[in-house]
């Protein structure tokens, strides 16, 4: 049940970055209900998350599908008609989303690739040579024991307990490292995974479950950005010190370990920048990295930086404008953007596009017109342009 509240809370931020929603509907959410929507609206038939499903198109929750809301309403867009010829083929009705729904659904989507893999134990042993950690721990019978042992952490430990757990040992590691003449270990895509899976194992009662606990709790992720300390150097949304990079500009296309190795990576220079400034190292106790983590996942989800000229361009160059214009009162002639429904977020703007996509395929068809490819950020542009355009025409 865990997991279901800290994604309710999940939300509740994500309703926070875009304010305009009403509170009430996203107490409904949590993940499985998306995983439902995805049941329900028949995206099973074609696709499956994770081995699961239908093999007609990709797995969708394969690791290399990474999106937030814009590539995931890119994506949409762009096979919208391919989508609809299989369905027709397949004598499928293609669903329609009520915003709710598109909502449950793309959070989901998104959440999957925030979970671990399950790790490689070979790859695990092997790390723990190519990364050094032998020069001072013992694991079985191989290794110094400079540091404490590492076969007898905690049953229960998970990559990310193993993370924070070094992060908490960093300085004193890297006084360690420095008078051994030793680099500061580097991690990525899996490593961490890898290396907690195969220190599990030595332990006989390890209870493989727990791997896939609590994905952190994103509003606390946010005061903890502040009370760590990190916006002393960093500035996040708009708050903080610019001396070193923004953390909103960082593409977190990223599970949760992986972006706990990033973090790790950079403790090195952290340390020293921070031993100059005076600071304490910020040590994280029970689920604090996670929920740090799990922030700056989810600022991703909506990361905005369209450009509201540039939306207005794309509007005309992509032949969207020949359609959704006052003026255009021919028969394939859709709504002038006055009359859009209000775009309180980049998933209602999905949504009516997914629901009209049929029709406007049909028209364009009439006209002669390609089904415009949309990139991740033609459509935050557009996204941009047309709240814009609401807002100043006052039918927002
Ligand atoms: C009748 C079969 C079918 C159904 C049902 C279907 N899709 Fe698809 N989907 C496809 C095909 C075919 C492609 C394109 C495959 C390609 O381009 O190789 C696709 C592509 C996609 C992509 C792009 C993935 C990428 O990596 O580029 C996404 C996202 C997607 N579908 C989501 C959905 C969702 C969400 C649903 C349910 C609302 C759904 N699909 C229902 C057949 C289907
Ligand atoms: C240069 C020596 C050195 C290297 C190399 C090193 N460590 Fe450490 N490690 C230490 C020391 C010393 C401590 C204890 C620090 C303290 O007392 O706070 C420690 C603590 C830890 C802890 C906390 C253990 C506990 O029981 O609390 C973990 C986990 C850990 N190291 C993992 C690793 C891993 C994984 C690697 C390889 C990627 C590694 N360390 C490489 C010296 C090192
Ligand atoms: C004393 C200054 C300082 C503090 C405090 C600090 N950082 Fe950093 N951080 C940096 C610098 C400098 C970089 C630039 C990249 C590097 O040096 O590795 C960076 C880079 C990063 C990166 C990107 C790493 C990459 O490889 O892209 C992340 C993520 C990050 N910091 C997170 C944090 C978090 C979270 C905190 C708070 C717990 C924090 N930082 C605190 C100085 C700091
Ligand atoms: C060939 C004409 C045509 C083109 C080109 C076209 N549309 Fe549409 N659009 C329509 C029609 C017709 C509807 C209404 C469809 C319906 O009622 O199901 C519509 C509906 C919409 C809606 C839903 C509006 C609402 O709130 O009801 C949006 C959003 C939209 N289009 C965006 C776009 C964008 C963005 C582009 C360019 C990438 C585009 N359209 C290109 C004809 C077109």
């Amino acid at each position: 049940m865990k997991i279901n509240i800290s994604i309710f809370v999940m939300i509740l931020l994500l309703s926070y970055n875009y304010a305009v929603t009403a509170q009430e509907e996203l107490f409904a959410l949590n993940p499985l209900e998306g995983r439902q929507v995805f049941k329900n609206k028949g995206c099973q038939n074609c696709h499956a998350i994770r081995g699961q499903g239908g093999k007609v198109a990709m797995d969708l929750g394969r690791n290399e599908y990474y999106g937030n809301a814009f590539d995931l309403a890119a994506d949409l867009w762009n096979h919208s008609p391919i989508m609809q010829e299989v369905m027709a083929e397949m004598n499928i009705k293609r669903p329609v989303f009520e915003e709710d729904e598109m909502k449950q659904l793309m959070l989901y989507l998104y959440y999957l690739r925030y979970l671990n893999k399950t790790g490689n134990v070979l790859k695990g042993k092997k790390l723990l040579s190519e990364k050094g950690c032998y020069n001072c721990h013992k694991v079985r019978d191989i290794g110094n024991e400079i540091g404490p042992r590492l076969d007898k952490l905690p049953t229960h430990v998970s990559p990310l307990f193993m993370a924070q757990t070094m992060w908490n040992h960093g300085p004193e590691m890297a006084d360690k490292m420095h008078e051994l003449n030793l680099p500061w270990p580097k991690f990525e895509n899996d490593d961490i995974v890898d290396l907690t899976n195969y220190l599990r194992i030595l332990r006989k009662d390890a209870q493989p479950e727990e791997m896939y606990t609590n994905p952190g709790n994103p509003q606390k992720g946010k005061e903890l950005i502040k009370s760590k300390g990190c916006l002393n150097c960093h500035t996040v949304q708009g708050q903080g010190s610019e001396i070193a990079i923004d953390l909103t500009e960082i593409e977190f296309n990223r599970n949760v370990t992986e972006m706990a190795g990033l973090l790790w990576n950079h403790g090195e220079r952290m340390l020293v920048s921070m031993k100059k400034k005076k600071i304490a190292w910020p040590k994280f106790k029970d689920e604090e990295m996670g929920d740090l983590i799990s922030y700056l996942y989810y600022l991703d989800f909506m990361e905005s930086g369209g450009n509201v000229g540039r939306g207005e361009e794309l509007f005309d160059n992509k032949g969207c404008a020949s359609c959704h214009n006052t003026k255009a009162k021919t028969e394939t002639a859709g709504p002038a953007i006055s009359e859009f429904e209000s775009l309180t977020s980049p998933v209602k703007l999905t949504q009516i596009m997914w629901n009209h996509a049929p029709d406007m395929e049909i028209k364009m068809k009439k006209m002669e017109l390609d089904w415009p490819e949309l990139t991740k950020n033609d459509i935050e542009d557009i996204y941009n342009f047309l709240s814009a355009r609401k807002v100043l025409t006052g039918k927002n």
